[in-house]
């Protein structure tokens, strides 16, 4: 992968520290910042929201990676889904996770850990659609660490199974490079996804207006992944 030009670079390796680190929500919610990373902002909202609608379009059970501020996650709950699984790594958004759970109109179940430790217990085949919104934790899977779990997700998905997935940290260096999100897919996502099994895939762009000071995006609009098993 080319080098990133001006984006946010999450430096170092925080794999070891990311489980009880403590999960930092903005008074306002407006962030959520984990060991000084920026992990997750309010102005994602309308993307989030496209996400969802594409991981629920096969209702049944969905899949979602990396709880965060929940924003996926309630846009999720809005579709008549039969089960909402979520794997969620740090503790302290966990907890926000089993708070949400006490309020959701669909069955959730919560899961802690690392996915890298989750998604081996889990069966083949037991995904209608899959949502997987994580974080560079380390500096190394900066452009990557979508495409580790996208070679679980063909064998977690049903057949037709429909998964959408993002990584803006790094989109937000690889725009630079490519200023059109549809090359940008074609030419930094596609190939990865087809080394995963993949061959059906489909993108949205999204609109979105990010805050001047949002470290990782400064773009106005998004890619959103179609890709069906
Ligand atoms: C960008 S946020 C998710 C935002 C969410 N989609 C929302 O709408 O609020 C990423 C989340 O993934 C979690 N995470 C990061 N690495 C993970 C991993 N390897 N396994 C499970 N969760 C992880 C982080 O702790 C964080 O809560």
């Amino acid at each position: 992968m080319n080098q990133p030009i001006n984006g946010y670079i999450p430096k170092g390796d925080s794999k070891a520290d990311w489980n009880n680190a403590s999960a930092e929500y903005s008074e306002e919610d407006e962030k959520l910042t984990i060991l000084g990373h920026p992990v997750m902002e309010r102005w994602e909202t309308p993307y989030m929201k496209e996400l969802a609608a594409i991981a629920t379009s096969n209702r049944g059970r969905v899949l979602e990676v990396g709880f965060g501020m929940g924003i996926s996650a309630s846009f999720v709950q809005s579709f008549p889904i039969l089960e909402h699984t979520i794997i969620e790594a740090n503790e302290g958004v966990f907890q926000r996770l089993l708070e949400f759970q006490k309020t959701a109109t669909q069955k959730v179940t919560p899961l802690l850990g690392m996915w890298e430790e989750v998604v081996p217990t889990l069966p083949d085949g037991s995904f209608d659609g899959i949502l997987y919104d994580t974080y560079p934790i380390a500096e190394e899977d900066l452009h990557t660490h979508q495409f580790r779990f996208l070679k679980h997700a063909y064998r977690l998905l049903k057949p037709d199974g429909i998964i959408t997935y993002c990584n803006l940290t790094s989109w937000g260096n690889l725009k630079s490079q490519y200023p059109d999100d549809r090359k940008l897919f074609e030419q930094t996502q596609i190939p990865y996804l087809q080394k995963a099994q993949f061959s059906r895939f489909d993108m949205k762009i999204v609109r979105v207006d990010p805050p001047s000071d949002c470290q990782y995006y400064k773009f106005k609009t998004i890619l959103a992944p179609i890709i069906q098993k």
